[in-house]
Parts: C-alpha cells; structure tokens; sequence
C-alpha cells in the first residue's frame, strides 16, 4: 500500500486540523530564524530573477468573455471543500488589473514571470473550439511582458482542468492526453515566440496526493485506484506536449516538479532510513525519473502494487514519450520530509503558517545539487519557493512581513551554494507575486511579497517585495 504522504496532504485532508500537527509533533524545536540582514552573496551576471502565480489562484473573471468552468471552479463552489467557503470567481481580479499589474512587476526589477493558462478560458470545452477572447487576454500578458523586458514562464496546466474534460473521466481517461497536447499546440501556435519558456505540468505530484488521494483539492477523489492511473496519464500528456512542441513550438520547454528531500528520522536506524529511500521514491523519483530517464522507479510501482491498476495504464511506447527530451526542469521547493521506519512522516522543525511547511533551507541545496548529481546536466529554473505569514496592514498604512524576508534570503543563499557547488541554476521564482486564493485555504492565507485588500483590489507591496527588488537590483543577496 503506498504509504508517503507529504504532511501538506495529511493536514489539507485533515481539513486544515492543527490538532493533527500537533499530534504528529515530535523531536526539537529549533530556534527562530535570525533576523534579515544582507549576506553579500553575489548570483551571476544573466542570473534571472521572477516571481510566480496561477490561474485560477489571481485571475477572476470566472465566468466573463466566454471562460468555461473548471474542477476548481466546481470544487470551490461545492460546500465543505474550501475555507470560509471560498471561491476563485473574483481572487485577486487580475483579469482586469493586468497593465497595473505588470507595471508592478517593472517597477519591482522582475526579469521573468511565471503564470499560467486558464485552458478552459481558451477552451471553454477543454478542446474544440477556441475562446478568441481567452486567448487574446494571453496574447495582452506576453505582449505587455515582452514590452516591459520580463521574460514570460508559461504554465499550461495549473490544476484547473475544465470541467468538460473531468466530465469524461479527467486525468483517468487515457485520452486526456491528448486533449492536452492539442490545447498545449493552441498555445504554441496562439502565443508563438513571446513566451520564452513553456512548463507543461506543475506539479503532478500534489494533483496524485492532494488530488486524488486525500481528495482535499479538486477533483476530491480518496482512491489510490484512481491515483496511480492518473498519475501515468498526467505524465503522458507531459511527454505528448514536448513531443507537439518539437514539432510546432519555439522557446523552451520542461515540467515544473515539487520536490521534498527525504530523510530518515534517525540515521542510525536501518528501518528509519529504508523508509526514507521510498518515500523518495513517491515524492521525487516517481516524477523525475519518467520525465528525465523515460523510466519508472521500480521500488516504487512495487510498492503500489495491486492497490492501483497503474501498470496496466502503462502501454508499450508510453515511456519513451514520457522522456521526450525537455530543455530544462523547473522546480518547486517548500519543505523536506523526514520518515520514520515504517514511513511515517515526522515534522521535527519549526513549520511556517502552513503547517505542512517545515522550514529548512539547506533541504533546498540538498535537492538541487542531487537533481545534478543523479540526472545530469539539464538547465534547471525554480519557479516556487515561499511561506505563507499572517500579514495586515498595520497601523502605520504597511505590511510588515520579516518572517518572508527572512526565509527568502535563507533559501536564496542555499540556492547560492547550489550554485557555488556547480549546479546550473539560471532562474529563482519566488511564490508569490501577490496574495492569492491558496486552494483549500482559501484567501486565509497569505503568500504574496504584495498584499492585497481583496474589497478594494489595491496592491500594497509588502516590505519583502521592497527587499526583493533592492536584491534584484543589486543582484546580490
Ligand atoms: C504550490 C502550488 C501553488 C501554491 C503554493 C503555495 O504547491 O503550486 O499554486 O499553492 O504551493
């Protein structure tokens, strides 16, 4: 029975319980992190600096110029699934906001930016015919991209499958696949070369866990017999869209993967450490060896075994489309996971307002000095680190948020030795521009370096954004 759950997962099922993370607590707690100062820790000439969003989680307009509905519209508007019974319709109403949006992202010094598509905004229906309006919203964001020097980062699939699609079975039906690599060459032939980089998937793995494991995103399934199979499926389209992408797209392209170091609870223990390896195996090779190796790590279809007909989803072929040569991986760091004999999670560190989120920066060079070490030389983007923090806006009219800082310019220092030991890292995105609907958090939790006063939509830059630009400035953190 596979067994690795991230504890995101564990208390996103738990419905955002604390007494479950409390529960599960053992071991020290660390001391605060200190203070923000400045490290002096120079990043190379070209180093290019973003900040990330998605779809469903800034835009609004869920229902206006022609968009068709998403799961994640059908989810959040489903009684029980969301904090305060929160819904995407109107989020951070970027739909409308969008130059003062990117003039926000000039003036913060943003050499990149990574979103991503709305596919049932271009595709009401998820294939057929096409939204002209959805598809010029894009057309506005890359041209007013372009027109301000930030390079754009294009996710195609963000978790917000249409509905239309879900209708006929979703990532379950192996023809999704294809829906996909045909709305992934829309957008190849839609935005042509004004996007710089294309990203198929983020995040395939949350969607298998939080997905369709412990159903606490949509589309809400608790079913490992479910899972595995759209595991595969994701995977596939992934492969079905490079290979589109060689044969139609400019730019580049790769997938965006979450990853989470794994450790063993105790070193010195047999049991603690075997259980480590597998949880590896869920949470980082179940994704990166398909994508990189076209092949799928063996340890871990045995473990899922009989509980999901995955193997039986796999058909001949499958796997080399699925290792289609990608011209760079991005990847999304937030926590390390620690296991115990017999693969239970253990959270032994300070965790930030999400309390899935253990926070531990030297994880971050860990991860990406192995993604070097174990699958060579590709190019490497990280398009999501961040911690959420209670922020307000305080008496003095500011948003003061010295925790983000703080963690911002650990992990970027982290990313600094990576980069020190070799690592071809070219790009940091941070998560996230602005305040954003957090899935099954709802608006209760805040992640942006920019605050928004969801009444009035106004934009109020937290103090971390005024850090991140000084930092962009001086390219030095
Ligand atoms: C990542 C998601 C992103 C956001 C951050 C906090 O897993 O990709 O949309 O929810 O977590």
């Amino acid at each position: 029975m596979p067994y690795a759950i991230s504890r995101r997962t564990l208390l996103r099922a738990a419905a955002g319980s604390t007494a479950l993370l409390l529960a599960g607590c053992d071991g020290d707690t660390p001391s605060p992190t200190p203070t923000s100062s400045a490290l002096g820790l120079r990043f190379p000439p070209n180093f290019v600096w973003g900040a990330s969003t998605s779809a469903y989680q800034i835009e609004g307009a869920a229902a206006e110029d022609g968009r068709g509905p998403s799961i994640w519209d059908t989810f959040s508007h489903t009684p029980g699934h969301v904090r305060n019974g929160d819904t995407g319709d109107v989020a951070a109403d970027h739909y409308h906001h969008l130059p003062a949006d990117l003039d926000l992202m000039k003036s913060l010094g943003l050499t990149s930016y990574r979103f991503s598509i709305s596919w049932s905004r271009v595709l009401p229906q998820g294939r057929g015919a096409v939204n002209a309006k959805g598809l010029d919203f894009y057309k506005r964001l890359v041209d007013g991209l372009g027109e301000r020097g930030i390079a754009a980062v294009a996710t195609l699939f963000h978790w917000d499958l249409p509905q239309a699609l879900q209708d006929r079975g979703g990532w379950e039906n192996r023809d999704c696949a294809g829906w996909f690599a045909d709305y992934a060459e829309t957008m190849f032939a839609g935005l042509g070369d004004r996007v710089h980089t294309w990203l198929t998937l983020n995040e395939p793995k949350t969607v298998v866990q939080v997905g369709y494991l412990f159903g606490a995103h949509a589309p809400g399934f608790r079913d490992p017999a479910k899972a595995y199979v759209a595991a595969h499926h994701l995977l596939l389209a992934h492969g079905r869209a490079v290979q589109a992408f060689r044969a139609a797209g400019r730019g580049r392209i790769g997938a965006a993967l979450n990853l989470a170091p794994a450790y063993p609870d105790d070193e010195a223990d047999a049991g603690s450490k075997a259980a480590a390896e597998l949880a590896d195996g869920y949470e980082n090779r179940l994704y990166l060896d398909p994508v990189l190796k076209g092949e799928y790590p063996k340890d871990v279809l045995d473990d899922i075994g009989p509980t999901a007909p995955m193997r039986a989803a796999i058909r001949d072929g499958d796997l080399e489309v699925i290792g289609s040569k990608c011209d760079v991986l991005a990847i999304q760091y937030y926590n390390p996971v620690f296991v115990a004999a017999g693969g239970r999670y253990v959270s032994k560190l300070e965790t930030s307002d999400a309390g899935w989120q253990q926070i531990y920066p030297q994880g971050f060079t860990d991860i990406l000095v192995r993604v070097k070490r174990d699958y060579g030389d590709i190019p490497l983007i990280v398009t999501e680190n961040g911690r959420p923090s209670a922020d307000q806006i305080g008496p003095d009219g500011q948003v003061h948020d010295p925790e983000r800082v703080d963690f911002l310019r650990d992990h970027l220092a982290a990313a600094h030795r990576a980069i020190q030991d070799g690592v071809r890292l070219e790009a940091y995105h941070l998560w996230s521009l602005m305040d954003n609907f957090e899935w099954a958090e709802g608006y209760g939790q805040r992640w942006g370096i920019v605050y928004v006063d969801y009444p009035t939509q106004r934009r109020i830059e937290k103090t971390s954004a005024r850090w991140y630009r000084e930092v962009i400035a001086r390219n030095t953190v």
